[in-house]
């Protein structure tokens, strides 16, 4: 039985202050504990005022991206090392704004996997369609190649440390979610495709998270797909309340 996982993906939102009140509501309204792994992923200039927050609850520390590099001349850049010494287990890697806007590929989120994983950090990888490749009928193929090629050169071993989101792009930030069932055709399809690359016992242990307008009204019924084992929360997780309601959900 694979465990849900919530995390909180808050884009280019909140100072550090703001984050850490944000942080400091997020314990208080989690503080129960819970049925799902939950993280958030601040910008980097808030990581560690939430960090410090969110030290001794059962929330963990997420970032949005990463270099590949260990360290060097590459301005503006944050390497995998640092993040792990800013208190991060996760990053989120090749969402479809960072594809999108600044031109990363399958293959620079491969590098990225493999540094990741070398610092000992969980990477959750994005995947997901534009909206004419759905309407053309493309969307099982597009997000096939995404999965081969962001996947590519990975043991079986290590793709257990990888959760996947499934984010089609025409969900993001639109408040038009995927309906359940469109989410459980792609995240059956990613799962099969992961039984052949990986073989079937890591296929049924790897977390493939639903990402694209997911809020507390909608997140239940999605959630609730055998093949939905998350989901990565954009504009809802900057509200705690809306955030807890989403974890409170799976
Ligand atoms: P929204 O939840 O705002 O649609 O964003 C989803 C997302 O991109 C999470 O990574």
């Amino acid at each position: 039985m694979r465990r849900k996982f919530i995390a909180g993906n808050w884009k280019m939102n909140k100072t550090a202050e703001e984050g850490a009140a944000l942080a400091r509501e997020l314990v208080k309204a989690l503080a129960g504990g819970g049925k799902a792994d939950v993280a958030v992923c601040p910008p980097f200039t808030a990581l560690a005022a939430v960090g410090a927050e969110l030290k001794g609850s059962a929330i963990a520390l997420g970032a949005q991206n990463m270099h590949w590099e260990k360290s060097g001349a590459f301005t503006g850049e944050v390497s995998a090392g640092m993040l792990v010494s800013a208190g991060c287990k996760y990053v989120i890697l090749g969402h479809s704004e960072r594809r999108g806007l600044f031109g990363e590929t399958d293959a620079t989120v491969n590098r990225k996997l493999a540094a990741a994983l070398a610092a000992g950090l969980a990477p959750i990888v994005c995947v997901g369609e534009v909206l004419a490749e759905r309407e053309a009928g493309r969307t099982l193929e597009v997000v096939a190649g995404q999965v081969r090629n962001s996947l590519a050169n990975l043991d079986a071993r290590d793709m257990l440390k990888v959760t996947l989101a499934y984010e089609p792009v025409w969900a993001i930030g639109t408040g038009r979610n995927a309906t359940p069932e469109q989410a459980q055709e792609v995240h059956a399809a990613i799962r099969g495709l992961l039984a052949e690359l990986f073989g079937k016992a890591s296929a049924e242990a790897v977390r493939i998270q639903y990402g694209g307008s997911v809020n507390a009204a909608n997140a239940k019924s999605i959630l609730s797909m055998p093949d939905v084992d998350g989901a990565l929360v954009g504009g809802a997780s900057l509200k705690a309340a809306d955030f807890a309601a989403i974890v409170g959900s799976s």
